[in-house]
């Protein structure tokens, strides 16, 4: 088995697909969508996707995929399976206007679509999670200068096989190149890669989840970390 990062430059029903399966158990998509059977979970990757599908659109994002390639015995076979993808925003000059009228057709889809998650779930704590992450992106992101870390998804078959980290080597190495940094918000699961690959905690954000009608006192956990570009020059800088 070998793999491979690439660009994806076309939608594909398998980002959905992936972004389901590795969110299913998290504490967010667990409780504010509903995972009750196969047509409601259809609804949910199709939400996704279509989501995918417009930022697509948007020139300031990048995707990237990385394909786990098997061979056969005899060394022939070239069987390629999308493992995990990713999508980051490069950075950008702001929008100078904030006129609606100016606003390109994929990002009215965009909001529209985030408005109407699929129904049966908990769209008010979808809508806390949205509000708080752009609170804490006005208050630490540059966006003229940063790289954006959006997503990161890996399918459940695939975990553990270096498919996250090489996703993410690729968006340092771009970073790097640059000499930016790199916003993310992190979940649990992502925390110990992103320490690992140099991402530094600059604060986090709770949700209980009692507020939005879940039982008991639960509380989801989101870090915001911040990836300071390390290359010879600014190690140079620190000494
Ligand atoms: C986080 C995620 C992208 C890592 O992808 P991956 O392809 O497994 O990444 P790697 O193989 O490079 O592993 C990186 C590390 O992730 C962690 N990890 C991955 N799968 C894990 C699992 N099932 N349980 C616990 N830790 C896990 C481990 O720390 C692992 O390093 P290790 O194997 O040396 O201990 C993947 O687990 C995922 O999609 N999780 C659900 C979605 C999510 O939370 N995304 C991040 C949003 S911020």
């Amino acid at each position: 088995m070998s793999s491979t990062v690439k660009p994806l430059t076309h939608p594909s029903p398998i980002l959905g697909i992936i972004k389901a399966a590795a969110f299913e158990h998290s504490m967010l998509s667990s409780h504010a969508f509903n995972w009750d059977g196969p047509a409601a979970r259809a609804a949910i990757e199709k939400w996704y996707t279509d989501r995918e599908a417009l930022d697509m659109q948007d020139p300031t994002q990048r995707f990237f995929v990385s394909v786990a390639t098997s061979t056969d015995d005899l060394g022939s076979g070239n069987d390629e399976t999308i493992a995990a993808w990713a999508r980051w925003g490069v950075p950008h000059t702001k929008p100078d206007s904030t006129n609606e009228q100016d606003e390109p057709e994929y990002k009215r889809k965009k909001k529209e679509l985030i408005e109407n998650p699929p129904t049966g779930g908990r769209p008010e704590l979808l809508g806390a999670f949205f509000r708080e992450a752009v609170a804490a992106r006005r208050k630490y992101l540059n966006e003229e200068r940063d790289y954006v870390l959006e997503l990161i998804a890996t399918s459940p078959n695939f975990e553990r096989q270096g498919h996250g980290s090489r996703l993410l080597k690729c968006l340092i190495d771009k970073a790097e190149a640059d000499n930016a940094r790199i916003y993310l918000e992190a979940t649990m699961a992502g925390l110990p890669v992103y320490e690992r690959l140099g991402w530094k905690t600059v604060d986090e954000v709770r949700l209980k989840l009692a507020d939005y009608g879940i039982e008991g006192d639960l509380e989801d956990v989101f870090y915001i970390m911040i990836r300071e570009p390390q290359g010879p020059g600014n190690k140079e800088q620190k000494h």
